[in-house]
């Protein structure tokens, strides 16, 4: 709307009389322009959440439906002036200083308040107004990017002072808190203040999952992969306490063996396995015969063969496997990047935790 606004004023400019406007109109629209910015997010937005709607309901495959925020209605007084937003809307970077704060189990403890009982910030309630804006356009999207946010300064000058608010709140890369559990797309490694590298290898190199015991003895696990060429970003992470990154999966297809004698019968089944993961704060983790290790984001049932190749969900889907015999398309996945045993333009990469 505010884009065909300013189509309307350009095509008045066209009339001579109206020249006299021209400076005024210009200032605006750079300023403008940021919103427009806005609005073409919001529109891919809703694509992007009418194509996830549809994939899951023709899929039958379950996933596990997410925490439902506690939304209430918060009242903030900003440099003297009243603002009013939801919780949700202040706890939508989760790893910011801003989410924790008006975090559930935080209810503004330490944070000063005025004689009404608003939550009090010293700050520019433009710049405050225009990060809440900008909160919300966060909050619609399906995908959140929670880790690699700009986010745009109100106009042209400020940079500085809406930067010290950004600091202060924990919204810039280099101040997020650093992630404790879930699946992340596109995660900085900047932001992995805490964690140990302990594994890096290109996928052509065969993993063995006792690199785990051996060299990530820790609490926690993250466990990674990346296109080689971006060392700062890491495309999926999934993190997870040690002892259920190893959820075993259920082989595929047993059957007693009626050949042999009624008190010694034995199952036999089939190479492929069934994996029934139980997220874990988000990660399905399964581990199929100490040969395949994966994830996946929520609790879901799948077949792997030796790897996983359910499109449901692929950009968080990570699976490794040492098994040498892949049969098509089922080989190891980094997100809906397929098929990568033998590339080395794609690592794999494990940090632990104490
Ligand atoms: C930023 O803050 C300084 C004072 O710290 C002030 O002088 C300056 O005008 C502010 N800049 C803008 C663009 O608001
Ligand atoms: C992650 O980064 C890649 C490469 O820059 C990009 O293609 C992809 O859309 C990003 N995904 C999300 C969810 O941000
Ligand atoms: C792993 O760490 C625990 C606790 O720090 C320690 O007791 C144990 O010996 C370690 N195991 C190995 C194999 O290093
Ligand atoms: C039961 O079967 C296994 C192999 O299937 C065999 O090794 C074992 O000796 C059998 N035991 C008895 C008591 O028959
Ligand atoms: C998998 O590895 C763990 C520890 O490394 C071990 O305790 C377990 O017995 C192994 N499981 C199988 C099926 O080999």
């Amino acid at each position: 709307m505010m884009f065909s606004m300013l189509l309307v004023i350009w095509i008045v400019l066209f009339d001579r009389h109206l020249f006299v406007k021209t400076t005024v109109i210009i200032d605006r629209a750079s300023q403008n322009e940021l919103y427009t910015n806005i609005m073409t997010l919001i529109e891919d937005t809703t694509i992007a959440e009418q194509t996830t709607v549809a994939s899951s309901s023709e899929n039958n495959e379950e996933i596990d439906t997410p925490v439902q925020l506690i939304d209430d209605i918060i009242e903030l007084n900003i440099g003297g002036q009243k603002m009013t937003t939801l919780r949700s809307t202040l706890t939508v970077v989760p790893n910011s200083k801003l989410a924790r704060m008006f975090s559930k189990d935080n209810i503004e403890k330490n944070l000063p308040m005025d004689k009404d009982g608003a939550v009090f910030f010293d700050y520019n309630p433009i710049y405050f107004t225009y990060l809440l804006d900008q909160l919300r356009v966060i909050k619609r999207m399906p995908e959140k990017p929670r880790y690699n946010l700009e986010f745009q300064v109100p106009y042209i000058g400020s940079q500085l002072n809406f930067t010290h608010m950004l600091v202060d709140l924990g919204l810039t890369p280099d101040y997020l808190l650093s992630p404790r559990e879930g699946t992340h797309i596109n995660l900085t490694v900047s932001s992995l203040v805490g964690w140990k590298e302990c594994y890096r290898n290109t996928y052509d190199v065969p993993f063995d999952l006792s690199v785990l015991k051996k060299s990530c003895n820790g609490s926690q696990l993250l466990v990674a992969c990346r296109p080689v060429n971006n060392k700062k970003i890491l495309r999926l992470a999934g993190i997870g306490q040690m002892e259920d990154v190893f959820h075993p999966c259920l082989p595929k297809q047993c059957r007693i063996n009626e050949k042999s004698k009624r008190k010694n019968r034995t199952l036999i089944c089939s190479s492929n396995y069934q994996c029934i993961t139980q997220a874990k704060r988000g990660v399905g983790w399964y581990n199929a015969n100490n040969q395949t290790l994966g994830f996946v984001r929520g609790s879901l049932s799948f077949m792997i063969r030796p790897c996983d190749s359910s499109e449901l969900d692929s950009d968080y889907r990570l699976c490794w496997t040492s098994q040498s015999i892949i049969r098509q398309g089922t080989g190891d996945r980094c997100g809906n990047a397929k098929n990568l045993q033998n590339s080395n333009k794609w690592e794999r990469l494990i940090y632990y935790s104490v």
